[in-house]
């Protein structure tokens, strides 16, 4: 059988319904721990002889459909979920580096990992070099002796640049470090990192993914392609004091940083996702593919809309003519640029706050890739502690207003905020 579309391993990828006693929905199991036939069993659970279910802090039932599914989708060798995005990142990352370790990472990124790699990381001994993205050479010149990952946001929060991912994947391998895309934004629906060289793919399932607001999760999508023996990474290739001994690389190959991350980072960390929220993720994960195209032709709209505006100064959308990043956004996102729509007002940050304050089908509120559509003025919120040049990297100015847009009627959608421009 030829390989399938996203469409359809969104909905059936990972799912053996002979061991789920037939049920066509992937049912939540709900417990916390698994009897073992005997002590020889647990024993060879714990060695990693036999494969299979120890505690769900380690792995879980249904959280293991949606981790199989994830990779087929985004095109890796292995998936782990976990309670949330910042948690696949914080313990992504520290999975990977320890004290005297050091990344270089796109200065456009949601606030909480840039706060995570430049104040706490750093109480770490784990250093950032903060880099302006569009120009993948930054990334060869902000190299280390001691770099041991790039990080970038493949469609930025909310700068929306769509970077050059072939290019900063070159940069990567001659740097012999593994390339970290966070995908949040673009979705698996429209952009598959690992096609264009990237190693291991984040997503925060809160948004595109899980799609309704209602549960948060994250997930690591391990591409199965980094050499971990290439000499950066001791910590594959030695016998690992964390886990009695084993040599990560020798026993499990190209699926050692998968492992790695169940065997030590859920260990360890404990960010694991509750099997309920992996179930509601699931549910919405399998519509992903129809919404992201509602959601990319209503920003669309909105965005164009907005650009005919005299409130309005500027409008920021991949998928405009107008944008810096419309090439890019060609090559990397032909099926859709997402639902997010950047603007400034005129009147600067006291009509921003203004006219997000009028809003009744866009809600007030700190998060992206719902159903319903969303508003946001960033420099008086999610954005409001950093500094002023910190902002500006990030693409946050005073004027900026973030939109999620929604699959609502647009005309409702355009009809709301042509009252919040009337407020003003
Ligand atoms: C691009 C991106 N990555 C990661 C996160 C963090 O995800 P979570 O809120 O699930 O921890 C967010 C949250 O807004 C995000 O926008």
């Amino acid at each position: 059988m030829s390989e399938q579309h996203i469409s359809t391993k969104a909905l059936h990828a990972g799912h053996d319904t002979t061991q789920t006693l037939g049920t066509r929905a992937v049912p939540i199991y709900q417990s916390t721990s698994y009897v073992f036939n005997d002590t020889d069993h647990a024993a060879n659970l714990f060695s990693l002889a036999e494969l299979g279910f120890i505690y769900t802090r380690l792995n879980n039932p249904t959280n293991d459909i949606l981790q199989n599914r994830l990779a087929a989708i985004e095109g890796g060798i292995g998936a782990v979920v976990f309670a949330s995005g910042t948690s696949a990142i914080s313990t992504g990352l520290l999975t990977l580096l320890k004290a005297g370790d050091h990344i270089v990472a796109s200065s456009s990124l949601y606030g909480g990992t840039y706060n995570l790699l430049n104040v706490t990381l750093p109480r770490l001994g784990i250093t950032t070099t903060f880099v302006d993205a569009s120009d993948a050479s930054n990334f060869e010149t902000a190299v280390q002796d001691n770099t041991r990952a790039f990080f970038v946001e493949s469609l930025g929060n909310p700068k929306l640049d769509v970077l050059d991912l072939e290019a900063i994947s070159k940069q990567a391998k001659a740097a012999k470090v593994p390339f970290i895309v966070d995908n949040t934004v673009a979705t698996p629906a429209l952009l598959n990192p690992i096609k264009h060289g990237a190693d291991i793919v984040i997503h925060s399932l809160t948004k595109y993914i899980g799609g309704q607001g209602n549960s948060l999760g994250g997930v690591i999508v391990d591409a199965g392609n980094f050499d971990w023996a290439n000499g950066n990474f001791p910590e594959f290739t030695e016998p690992s004091a964390g886990y009695h001994g084993l040599v990560y690389h020798e026993a499990l190959g190209n699926a050692s940083y998968t492992f790695k991350l169940i065997l030590e980072g859920l260990r360890d960390f404990g960010g694991a996702l509750s099997p309920f929220n992996a179930f509601q993720i699931i549910q919405g994960l399998e519509t992903l593919t129809v919404r992201i195209k509602k959601h990319s032709e209503n920003a669309l709209e909105l965005a164009q809309w907005l650009e005919g505006r005299e409130e309005v100064a500027w409008v920021n959308y991949p998928g405009l003519e107008s944008s810096p990043y419309k090439a890019l956004a060609d090559k990397y996102l032909p099926k859709g640029q997402s639902g997010i729509v950047t603007f400034g007002i005129k009147g600067g940050f006291e009509a921003a706050k203004k006219f997000t304050d009028a809003t009744e089908v866009f809600s007030l509120l700190a998060n992206i890739g719902d159903t319903k559509s969303l508003i946001i003025h960033p420099a008086s919120t999610t954005h409001q502690q950093l500094t002023a040049e910190q902002q500006a990297d990030a693409g946050v100015g005073q004027d900026l207003i973030r939109l999620s847009v929604g699959i609502e009627d647009i005309n409702d959608l355009k009809s709301d905020l042509e009252n919040a421009f009337k407020s003003l």
